[in-house]
Formats: structure tokens, sequence, C-alpha cells
């Protein structure tokens, strides 16, 4: 694999598919054991989750349903703030046993709105799954309970993620070449 250029910016290869493959096969085990009676429903996070969510489930030999939401933010009034929703989100929640996928975990801001929206639907239990985390960059107290990938504070690309709409397609992960 060789670098590439996506815009304005140079990428070159960071993770290979083989070892973010057997990352992923190590969380759906996890996934596996953890959920196996619970008929779990996940809850990928569009746009960048559609890889991950796609290459864990096809992992889980286990009963279970899944949806897509999106988040969207809008300025509310000067005392809410921004204020999040999650659209596509027409699934009961209560009750049951939700896993949000995510394809990264960046500073947490995004998992914290969504843990808030589906907290609120009562839940009987609610857990993350990522396909990265920047522990680096993180500033919540939640915990991220499966993680695939632990990298550091830089930009990627590549399995479902973006550089401006660009680069989801590519296979494996990129980082960003500084300079
Ligand atoms: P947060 O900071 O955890 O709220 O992450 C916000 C969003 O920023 C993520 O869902 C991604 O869409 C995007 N993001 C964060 N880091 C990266 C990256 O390294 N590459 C591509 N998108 C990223």
């Amino acid at each position: 694999m060789s670098r590439v250029r996506l815009h304005d910016k140079e990428f070159e290869p960071f993770i290979p598919v083989a070892e973010m493959e057997a990352a992923i096969q190590q969380v759906a085990q996890d996934i596996t054991r953890k959920y196996a009676d619970k008929r779990p429903l996940f809850l990928g996070v569009l746009n960048g989750s559609f890889f991950f969510a796609a290459e864990l489930l096809k992992r889980l030999p286990i009963e279970c349903e899944i949806s897509f939401v999106k988040v969207a933010s809008y300025h509310g009034t000067r005392s809410t703030g921004t204020v999040s929703q999650l659209i596509g989100l027409n699934e009961k929640i209560e009750g049951r046993h939700v896993v949000v996928l995510e394809d990264i975990v960046d500073t947490g801001h995004t998992i914290r709105h969504i843990m808030d929206i589906l907290a609120e639907r009562h839940p009987a239990s609610i857990s993350i799954a990522t396909l990265l985390f920047k522990p680096d960059a993180y500033k919540q107290d939640i915990t991220i309970d499966h993680v695939a990938l632990r990298i550091p504070n830089a930009f990627v690309v590549g399995s479902g993620l973006d550089h401006d709409g660009l680069g989801r397609n590519l296979p494996g992960i990129f980082k960003i070449v500084e300079g």
C-alpha cells in the first residue's frame, strides 16, 4: 500500500487490514460471550460506522438486531446551547440491551450526547463498541466497553472514516502525513 492524497492532505498506511480484522474478531468474541442470550440491539452511528458494523456483525453467531442512527446537532436557545438529536431511532429502546457502534471515539462529545439521549429511553443496558479509540484525546468519563484498536492522537481515514467526504473506502487505516 502506498500513500494516498485526499483533497489537500496526504495519508500513509498505518494499520493493515489483517491487523484490523484480528482486532474486530476479538471484539466479536467478547460481545458474543456477553450478549449470547440477550438479543442485543446494535445502533450504528452513521456515516462512519457502516464498515465496522458489517465487519462486526458477520462475526457474531448470536441472535441480534441492527439499526442505524445519525446525530444531528443544532443551536437551541441560549439556555440549552447546542442540542443533539438522534435521527432514525424508530426502535423501542426500553428494556433492550443496546450496543452503540462507532467508527471512532475522539474527544467523546458525540458519544456523550448519544448516551444521554438513549438513557432517557430506559434501556436494560447500554454499552459502546468502537473500531478506533484515541485515549489521549478522550475527555469524558464514560467507559468505552469494547475497543478494537487504540490509536495515538492523529487524524486517520479509511474503513468508514473520512476526510471531508473522501477516504471511507480505503482498506485498513491511513494516517495523515504532517508537514
Ligand atoms: P468526538 O470528538 O469523539 O465527538 O468525535 C467526533 C467525530 O469526529 C467522530 O465521530 C468522527 O466522525 C470525527 N473524527 C474524530 N477523529 C477523526 C479522525 O481521526 N478521522 C476522521 N474522523 C474523525
